[in-house]
């Protein structure tokens, strides 16, 4: 049985109990499909015990019409945790996570601001915050992330070593369809053909021979771009269809 905990002083007084034994974390904002179970399993392997958030940060959304839209599944959710044997689900309230309002607020001023944090103004003060704020509530010895959400990756270990967070952070491999698309709770938001289409974009993500290519070839296909660009000798990108933004890198 999975053990749900809503409030957080519930789960501050339960993580004194489980004080002797390792504990790994994976924070989710839900949609759970198997790149968030991949995560889940990995921690399971390397941890005593396994601790899971549920979270729609709302601080990290800059569009309200994006975050009314972000898929929200719990039951079935819940029912994925307790099929693999996760242990806990932390899953609180806005006013659980956020008791100061959000007067108080991480933010980073170099690399959050280029790719995803300048089409997203505000976005990654909102999901440094919430992580700084799960992982301080967690205590986990160790903390899993995918590196589908590259920028975000590198900003969050940058933070846990500005900060001194114990917590050792994780990147694990993206997971793709069979297709190649990248697994993303947003994925689900597609249409039948923006989904056959969307398989576009990592194969000239990596195909094509220079970022310019890839936005021409890319916008021929139908795609917005918000962004295709080379740092961290990586190829990222992001891209629309329709409503739906996509992000990934290779
Ligand atoms: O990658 C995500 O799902 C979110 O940005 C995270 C890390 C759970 C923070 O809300």
């Amino acid at each position: 049985m999975t053990q749900l905990f809503q409030s957080v002083p519930e789960w501050q007084e339960f993580k004194k109990t489980i004080s002797g034994k390792t504990l790994g974390f994976v924070p989710t904002m839900g949609a759970l499909h198997e790149g968030h179970l991949a995560l889940m399993k990995k921690s399971m392997t390397e941890n005593d015990l396994t601790a899971v958030s549920i979270f729609v940060n709302p601080t990290q959304f800059n569009d309200p019409n994006d975050l009314t839209h972000y898929p929200r599944t719990p039951k079935e959710d819940f029912a994925l945790l307790e099929s693999i044997g996760v242990p806990y689900l932390i899953s609180p309230e806005i006013s659980e996570l956020y008791p100061d309002q959000y007067r108080y607020q991480v933010s980073e001023k170099e690399e959050s601001k280029i790719l995803c944090g300048a089409h997203r103004p505000g976005h990654f003060d909102g999901v440094l915050t919430i992580v700084l704020k799960l992982l301080n509530l967690t205590q986990a010895d160790r903390a899993y992330f995918g590196e589908k959400d590259f920028q975000q990756l590198r900003l969050i270990q940058g933070m846990a070593k500005a900060f001194f967070i114990p917590t050792e952070i994780i990147a694990c491999p993206t997971l793709r369809e069979q297709d190649g698309l990248a697994m993303s709770s947003r994925n689900r938001r597609l249409t039948p053909e923006q989904r056959k289409l969307a398989a576009t974009f990592p194969k000239v993500l990596r195909e094509a021979k220079t970022p310019e290519k890839a936005i021409q070839d890319l916008r021929t296909q139908g795609f917005d771009i918000d962004y295709i660009e080379e740092h961290w000798g990586r190829r990222l990108g992001a891209v629309k269809l329709g409503a739906v933004r996509l992000i990934d890198n290779v």
